[in-house]
C-alpha cells in the first residue's frame, strides 16, 4: 500500500499526530531517527489504523503516493534543519516537506526559498494544542504556497479540532505566515497566563482564599465570558493536592517560570516591527524575573507597604478582579492581532485575522469562547483598527475599567505585583488619551540633540534654538 503522508519523528507530538491522521483513515508512513520508537508506536497503537514502518528516510520516501507529503514533527533549529538536508535530496518537485514544529519563521522562510528552488514545497505548519490536541485534534496554521495546501489542507482539515463544525485549520499565507502567526499565539499564550497567575495572587494575597477556593472561583469563571482551556485547567491545577505534603501542589512547585522560546520572539519580532505589545512583553519578563534568584534574594528584604488597611478588601474583590482579567486579556489579544497585521504587511502575506480568530476557536492553548468575538469584530463591514475600538469590546472595556482601575490601585495599595494589568490598563489608558507626554520627550529630544519637532497647527520640522534665543527655525 502507498501511504498518503509521512511522519518522520516520533516523539509525543509527532507520534500523537501520526496517531490522529491513521485513526481518520489515512495510511501513515512513521520514521524516527532510532527505531525503537516507531516500533513502540506500531505495538502500542497499531491497532488504530494503517501505519507503515519505515527504518529509513528513503524507505518512507518509497512508502509515499505522488505527490509525496512528509510532516516533520522534531526539535527547532538543527534537527529540523539536518532532517530536512536528509529528506530534501529524496524528494522530487512537487514533493511536500511540511514543517510542524515551533520554527521561527525567518527559519521557515529561509528554507521554504532554499526548497523551492528545488520544486519542492516547504510548509511551516504551527501546531497548537499540546499532545492531547495533536492526538483528538489541534488547531494548525499552515504557510507556504497555496498550491501545497490544496494537496495538503483536506487532510489537515480533516485531523485538526473542530467548532461548530469548522475545521481549526487554514491557509494562513505564503512561506513563514504559519510560523509567525504560531509565534505570536505563544506571545498571547504568556500573557494569558501571566493575566491569570496575577488574578490568583490577587485573589490568594489579598482576599486570603486558599488554592482549593480559588479552584472554585477559577472554574465559575469558566461558565461565563473568561470561558476558556487556560482558565478551565488553572482551576484544575489549583484544585490538585500534594501527595508527598498534603498540600496545594502549587505551594510546592518551584516559582520559576521557564521558557521555550517562542513568546521572547514574539516580543523581539515586534520591537523590529514597531509594535506595542507591552502586555506580552510583560509576561516574557515576569517569567525571566521569577529565574533571577540572585535579584529576589537580595531584594527579599526591602519593605512592603507600611500601612495595609485592615479589612480593605471585601467580596466584590472577587468581581472586580474577574472583569480586569477581562479586561486585561482583551488587550493582549488586541496587542497580538496588531502585531500579526504589522507582520502580514511587511512581509506580503494578506493574513486574515478573522479566519485566524476563528481557527483558534478550538484545539489551541489559547482557545476561548471570546474568539468568536473577535472573528466577529474582523468580518464586520466596518474592520477596526484596533480590538479595543470594535463595539463589542469597547462596551466590555467600559464596562470592565472600574474594576479594572480599583484593582491595579488595590494590587500598588497591597503591594502585589501585578504587571499584566497594570501595563494593559496603562495601554487602554493611552491609546484613549486626546494628548500623551510624548509632546514633552520631543521638546527633550530637540533640546539636547536638535532632534526637531513637528507642531500641531502648521506642517513641517521645527527646531528651537535651546542654546541660543530660544527662536523657533523650520528645520
Ligand atoms: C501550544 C503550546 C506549545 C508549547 C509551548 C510552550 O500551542 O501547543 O504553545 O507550542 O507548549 O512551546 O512554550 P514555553 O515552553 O515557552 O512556555
Amino acid at each position: 500500500t502507498q501511504a498518503q503522508i509521512g511522519v518522520t519523528g516520533l516523539a509525543v507530538m509527532g507520534a500523537n499526530l501520526a496517531r490522529n491522521l491513521a485513526r481518520h483513515g489515512h495510511t501513515v508512513a512513521v520514521h524516527n531517527r532510532s527505531h525503537h520508537r516507531t516500533k513502540a508506536l506500531i505495538e502500542e497503537h497499531g491497532h488504530e489504523g494503517d501505519f507503515v514502518a519505515c527504518e529509513t528516510p528513503e524507505e518512507l520516501v518509497a512508502a509515499l503516493e505522488r505527490p509525496r507529503r512528509v510532516l516533520i514533527m522534531v526539535k527547532a533549529g538543527a534537527p529540523t534543519d539536518a532532517v530536512i538536508e536528509e529528506f530534501a535530496p529524496l524528494l522530487e518537485p512537487g514533493d511536500m516537506l511540511v514543517d510542524g514544529g515551533n520554527a521561527h519563521f525567518a527559519d521557515t522562510r529561509r528554507r521554504e526559498a532554499a526548497l523551492r528552488e528545488q520544486g519542492i514545497h516547504f510548509v511551516g505548519a504551527g501546531v497548537s494544542g499540546g499532545e492531547e490536541g495533536a492526538l483528538l485534534g489541534p488547531s494548525i496554521m499552515p504557510g507556504g504556497s497555496a498550491e501545497s495546501y490544496e494537496a495538503l489542507g483536506p487532510m489537515l482539515e480533516d485531523i485538526a479540532a473542530k467548532v461548530d463544525g469548522v475545521p481549526c485549520c487554514t491557509h494562513i499565507g505564503p512561506d513563514g505566515a504559519g510560523h509567525f502567526v504560531k509565534m505570536v499565539h505563544n506571545g498571547i499564550e504568556y500573557a494569558d497566563m501571566q493575566l491569570i497567575a496575577e488574578a490568583y495572587d490577587l485573589l490568594r494575597q489579598g482576599l486570603g482564599r486558599s488554592p482549593a477556593e480559588l479552584a472554585d472561583v477559577f472554574a465559575a469563571w469558566n461558565e461565563g465570558e473568561l470561558s476558556s482551556y487556560l482558565i478551565e485547567i488553572t482551576a484544575e491545577v489549583l484544585r490538585q493536592v500534594d501527595a508527598a505534603t498534603g498540600g496545594p501542589l502549587v505551594d510546592v512547585i518551584a516559582d520559576r517560570a521557564e521558557q521555550k522560546g517562542t513568546g521572547r520572539w514574539t516580543v523581539q519580532i515586534a520591537l523590529d516591527l514597531g509594535v506595542p505589545v507591552s502586555g506580552i512583553a510583560e509576561a516574557v519578563f515576569a517569567r525571566s524575573l521569577s529565574g533571577h534568584a540572585d535579584l529576589r534574594a537580595a531584594a527579599r528584604g526591602l519593605p512592603g507597604p507600611s500601612r495595609v488597611p485592615a479589612g480593605s478588601v471585601g467580596e466584590e474583590f472577587v468581581e472586580d478582579v474577574r472583569r480586569a482579567l477581562y479586561a486585561s486579556k482583551i488587550v493582549a489579544y488586541a496587542q497580538g492581532f496588531d502585531q500579526i497585521g504589522a507582520g502580514s504587511a511587511e512581509y506580503g502575506w494578506d493574513v486574515d485575522p478573522g479566519a485566524l480568530a476563528t481557527i483558534w476557536r478550538g484545539g489551541c492553548i489559547i482557545r476561548a469562547v471570546f474568539l468568536d468575538r473577535i472573528r466577529e469584530a474582523y468580518e464586520a463591514e466596518d474592520k477596526p483598527v484596533t480590538l479595543l475600538a470594535a463595539p463589542y469590546f469597547a462596551e466590555a472595556l467600559t464596562l470592565a475599567q472600574d474594576s479594572w482601575r480599583r484593582v491595579v490601585a488595590k494590587a500598588a495599595e497591597l503591594g502585589i505585583p501585578v504587571p499584566g494589568f497594570s501595563t494593559a490598563l496603562a495601554y487602554y489608558d493611552s491609546l484613549r488619551a486626546e494628548r500623551l507626554p510624548a509632546a514633552l520627550i520631543q521638546g527633550q529630544r530637540d533640546f539636547f540633540g536638535a532632534h526637531t519637532y513637528q507642531r500641531v497647527d502648521r506642517e513641517g520640522s521645527f527646531h528651537t534654538l535651546w542654546s541660543g534665543d530660544r527662536t523657533e527655525v523650520e528645520a
